[in-house]
């Protein structure tokens, strides 16, 4: 969380800064800051967006912000409220040093202590601010250079950090750091011109070649140079430049409202840019390079354990519906943050799959290690490319889904599907238990997915004027059973985070042991109803909310003329084998979260408390 820029070249340090803070906008979004080489070294920061940061700048004027170096921060509190003074960059006392942090410094109270008996203030209550007068602390009664006082303060600090930090006296240098919150430095295409990001969508515009940092490494830019050593051992460490792959286009909105709902539009593609190379229902072929040596693990595998956050888990839970039929391997899908913590029994031939958007989740990376130590081979499922959890696991997967930029994750998860399916394919043929026949037609299913997707994006103007009727609704219950049981759960939990609307998931089948308490006239219910094994039983699920008065949204097969005459409303999609059914099913419920959410007036792509990379634990 939080999102940190930094830049310096011939360039405008503050306007690329700016820029870059509103691309690195979804990491947090309650005050925003930047500091600038403008002859001193300034600070401006403000609570709120970046665009208030921005109006801000308006008023000191724009004479007074040029400057060729500066770094920026855009905030997601974690100590001390969001406010003008806890916001990033923070001074040293001295106010010779500036530092913009993510991440969280634990010892940060023993250090705030011991730095207040040699006679540091402070202003906020950051651990930040700690850690810069503590580098400022170690300068001047070490007497070391700045370089040295940044590595050796690293050594002696207990946490996680991604750091810029620039200093008065030295107004031509930039040093950077990171310990499990990401960074990656671009290489502008000019000699001395050179970027620092959370992740590549500031960098983009100016250039493709990037390093991305390691933990454990500093990097410091000066004399048109830039070096990258270990913190501890201080050897210098070979950069390995990589070539992004990110379109401009894909960062930007491209005419539409908000990112998520673009992002909604996008399936289509996503999910076939997902297949692309991979998988050809033409030829019955399927590869994923990725995880190629890592197949005979999953094939022998005597258990496969699913972690994930939030949409990530959801998408574990479908998948271990397709893993359990396609390859009969038992499944568990655990939540990353409660798999790390309760000392998991993992035995030799467990294959551990971590499923990831980001890439940067704190408790998925921290299950991803435990497992790691107790012999398990890890394979991850991850969006951004070169992420930690693609770099921590042994072997992946990329879903290729494109930046995801509002909050809300959505085509992500239909990506993550996605991959999950190939895998389970790929296993199920190799181990015998998928037979040929089926696994052709799972195939050719798989390749029709986009067009049924597109199909279910029609129904936009039909959930809009549903979203309408139920926008006031302050609670609602999503249900669902089988594959699509944990679509139920992705809904319900689409519609609280963007709307603030109270909504739970469940089983269709569980409503009788409690929820079906709540069911009145005022509730709306909705239900994921498609024609598959367990469609008896949830029409059963459905009477029995129409007789306690509920209003029933319906998630349908096209042609679906019995629920049609029991549901208030029904969304009809395309039908396909049940396996892939959410891949399609989901697709109404993020339609109806973003509509609910517009209607109520709510900041769909930054919703209130939230931000995207959680990267902290
Ligand atoms: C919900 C959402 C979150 C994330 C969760 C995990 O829309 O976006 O629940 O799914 O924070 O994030 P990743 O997938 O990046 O590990």
């Amino acid at each position: 969380m939080c999102g940190i820029v930094a830049y310096i070249g011939s360039r405008h340090a503050h306007s690329v800064i700016l820029k870059g803070l509103k691309r690195l906008e979804y990491r947090g979004y309650d005050s925003a800051g930047l500091a600038l080489m403008n002859g001193n070294l300034s600070v401006y920061k403000k609570q709120g967006k970046v665009s208030d940061l921005e109006n801000y700048l308006h008023e000191v004027g724009q004479d007074t912000l040029h400057a060729s170096l500066g770094i920026g921060h855009t905030r997601w509190a974690t100590h001390g409220e969001p406010n003008d003074v806890n916001a990033h960059p923070h001074y040293s006392g001295n106010k010779e040093l500036a530092i913009i942090h993510n991440g969280i410094i634990e010892n940060y109270d023993s250090l705030r202590t011991e730095l207040i008996n040699k006679g540091h203030q402070f202003e906020s209550e950051t651990d930040t601010e700690v850690l810069i007068h503590f580098i400022e602390d170690i300068k001047k009664h070490e007497n070391l250079s700045l370089e040295e006082s940044v590595r050796v303060a690293l050594t002696r600090v207990i946490g996680a950090y991604a750091i810029c930090i620039v200093s008065a006296s030295e107004p031509n240098t930039l040093i950077a750091a990171r310990k499990g919150s990401p960074l990656v430095l671009g290489l502008g295409k000019e000699k001395g011109e050179f970027f620092l990001a959370s992740d590549a969508t500031p960098i983009v515009e100016y250039t493709s070649d990037v390093v991305y940092l390691n933990d454990n490494e500093v990097c410091v830019i000066k004399n048109e140079k830039f070096t990258i050593k270990d913190i501890h051992t201080e050897l210098e460490t070979a950069p390995y430049i990589q070539t992004l792959d990110i379109e401009l286009e894909a960062i930007e909105k491209g005419g539409f409202e908000h990112f998520m709902l673009k992002e909604i539009y996008e399936q289509p593609k996503s999910i076939s840019d997902c297949m692309r190379g991979r998988l050809n229902a033409e030829t019955s072929t399927m590869m994923l390079g990725g995880i190629r040596e890592y197949i005979d693990n999953m094939v022998d595998a005597n258990r496969i354990i699913i972690i994930g956050c939030g949409t990530s888990w959801h998408a574990g839970l479908v998948a271990e519906y397709i893993f359990e039929d396609l390859c009969r391997i038992p499944v568990e899908v655990e939540y990353a943050s409660e798999f790390r913590y309760r000392n998991p029994v993992i035995n030799p031939g467990d294959v551990v799959i971590a499923i990831s958007q980001s890439g940067e989740t704190a408790d998925t990376l921290a299950a991803i290690e435990l497992a790691k130590a107790q012999g398990a081979i890890v394979l991850g499922v991850c969006n951004v490319v070169g992420s930690s959890i693609a770099r921590a696991s042994h072997a992946g997967s990329y879903t290729h889904a494109g930046p995801e930029i509002g909050v809300a994750s959505t085509k992500a998860f239909t990506a993550q599907l996605t991959v999950l399916t190939m895998f389970a394919l790929l296993v199920g043929r190799k181990k015998g238990t998928l037979d040929e026949a089926f696994y052709q037609t799972l195939l050719q299913e798989m390749d029709e997915i986009p067009e049924k997707v597109e199909k279910a994006l029609e129904l936009n103007a039909h959930i809009k004027y549903i979203s309408d009727i139920y926008k006031d609704a302050t609670n609602a219950i999503y249900l669902g059973r089988g594959h699509n049981f944990p679509v139920a759960l992705e809904g319900a939990l689409k519609l609280k985070e963007i709307s603030y609307i109270h909504a739970e998931g469940y089983p269709a089948a569980e409503m009788k042991h409690g929820p079906i308490a709540l069911i009145d006239k005022e509730m709306p219910v909705v239900v994921v109803a498609t024609q598959d094994s367990s469609y008896e039983k949830v029409v059963s699920n459905i009477q029995e909310v129409k007789a306690r008065k509920g209003q029933v949204i319906a998630v349908v097969t096209e042609g679906d003329s019995l629920i049609a005459n029991m549901a208030d409303h029904v969304l009809e999609i395309p039908a396909t084998n049940q396996l892939l059914t959410p891949l399609v099913s989901v697709i109404p419920l993020q339609l109806l979260s973003y509509h609910i959410a517009v209607l109520r007036n709510c900041n769909v792509d930054q919703p209130r408390n939230l931000a995207k990379s959680v990267t902290v634990e």
